[in-house]
């Protein structure tokens, strides 16, 4: 059994029995944006896989190890022909099902079995999605909460931290005084606001109400006054913070994807307004910039943390948790165990 069918093979188990858990590696995730996979391969990975993408036939996403089986080059640095991925050393051609179609130079009719594993895929909400397990999941890839009729734009990116920090780094508003000070909200001008926290079949959210208008910069600039809003977290990866007008009408969603990658995380960031007046690709232009300065400020505090954690590993002190990480310990949980839980919602008071 070769290297990459080990591997695999160990993601293969989506439940365990014993243990009560899902195992998140069978669950899909996004690899990629869909219009990015044209009629080059890409490299990504999960979790510990990396994996080559390319267009088959009739377009058609497929995702097979990185792997050529013959001396391991990177397929993903080859070419895509006639549907099928060609390796960059000595040209052995692999179709979707991991079935190799050519070997130059030799006369080759068909092999009868695949050479490489080829992994479940699809595309949905604009993504290409894979996973790592045999069949595909029985869940279908996490959608965003409103899907239709906003002016939308992506942003991605990759961090060097644990997916439970970039998940609770996100839904965190305690932090937005100090990280993005006067782009989102100012120390010195909190509101009090109320916070109802509940479970989600597949998740955990927090509804924040009378936050009235906002003294960071891009409230001041786009939103109408505030009703609502609302934090988050949906298995395996999904976080999303979605603001609405005291009339419940949407004046942002967005929705951020988390792939674990190595030692990092990737990250697909949707960003979603309702159509107004203002032109789609106005609003896009200044919002991609505030959200470019936003995520390189997350960025640089989550990588310095998790440095930081490096340099504590031998210590057995953990993390301290307090009463304003409203959603953080339970994303913990979620992602430890890979499915909800109920429990009683919760209420709390704060100044944010
Ligand atoms: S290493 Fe891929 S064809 Fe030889
Ligand atoms: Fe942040």
């Amino acid at each position: 059994m070769g290297r990459a069918r080990q591997s695999i093979a160990r993601h293969r188990c989506a439940y365990d029995e014993k243990a009560k858990t899902v195992n998140p590696k069978t669950q899909w995730w996004p690899v990629a944006l869909s219009h990015e996979l044209r009629n080059a391969p890409l490299a990504c990975q999960v979790y510990d896989m990396p994996l080559v993408l390319f267009r088959a036939e009739k377009g058609r996403p497929a995702a097979l190890p990185d792997r050529c089986p013959h001396r391991f080059a990177q397929l993903s640095l080859g070419k895509v022909r006639d549907g099928s991925i060609e390796c960059p050393y000595h040209g052995w051609r692999f179709a979707a099902d991991g079935r190799c179609t050519r070997v130059p130079g030799v006369d080759l009719t068909r092999c009868s079995k695949p050479l490489l594993d080829s992994l479940p895929i699809c595309e949905a909400h604009g993504l290409v999605w894979v996973s790592l397990g045999v069949e595909e999941p029985p869940q279908p890839p996490v959608a965003p909460a409103v899907n239709q009729q906003l002016d939308t734009f992506w942003i991605t990116d990759q961090i060097r931290c644990s997916q439970q920090d970039a998940a609770e780094n996100f839904l965190d508003g305690f932090h937005t005084h100090f990280v993005h000070a006067g782009w989102i909200r100012r120390d010195k001008k909190r509101q009090r606001i109320s916070v109802r926290v509940r479970p989600l079949t597949d998740g955990i959210e927090a509804i924040y109400s009378e936050e009235g208008k906002q003294s960071g910069l891009i409230s001041q600039l786009f939103e109408r006054k505030r009703g609502s809003s609302m934090g988050r977290f949906r298995l395996p990866g999904l976080l999303e913070v979605e603001y609405r007008d005291h009339r419940d009408g949407l004046n942002l969603l967005v929705s951020v994807w988390l792939t674990p990658c190595g030692d990092q995380v990737r990250l697909f960031a949707r960003i979603a307004t309702a159509h107004d007046w203002l032109p789609a690709a106005l609003k896009r232009s200044v919002l991609r910039r505030f959200f470019r300065v936003i995520l390189r400020q997350d960025r640089h505090i989550l990588e310095q943390v998790s440095a930081n954690i490096r340099r504590f590993e031998a210590s057995p002190v953990r993390p301290l948790d307090s009463p304003q990480d409203l959603l953080g310990p339970d994303i913990r949980v979620l992602l430890k165990q890979g499915r909800a839980q109920s429990f009683e919602e919760r209420h709390f008071d704060f100044w944010l």
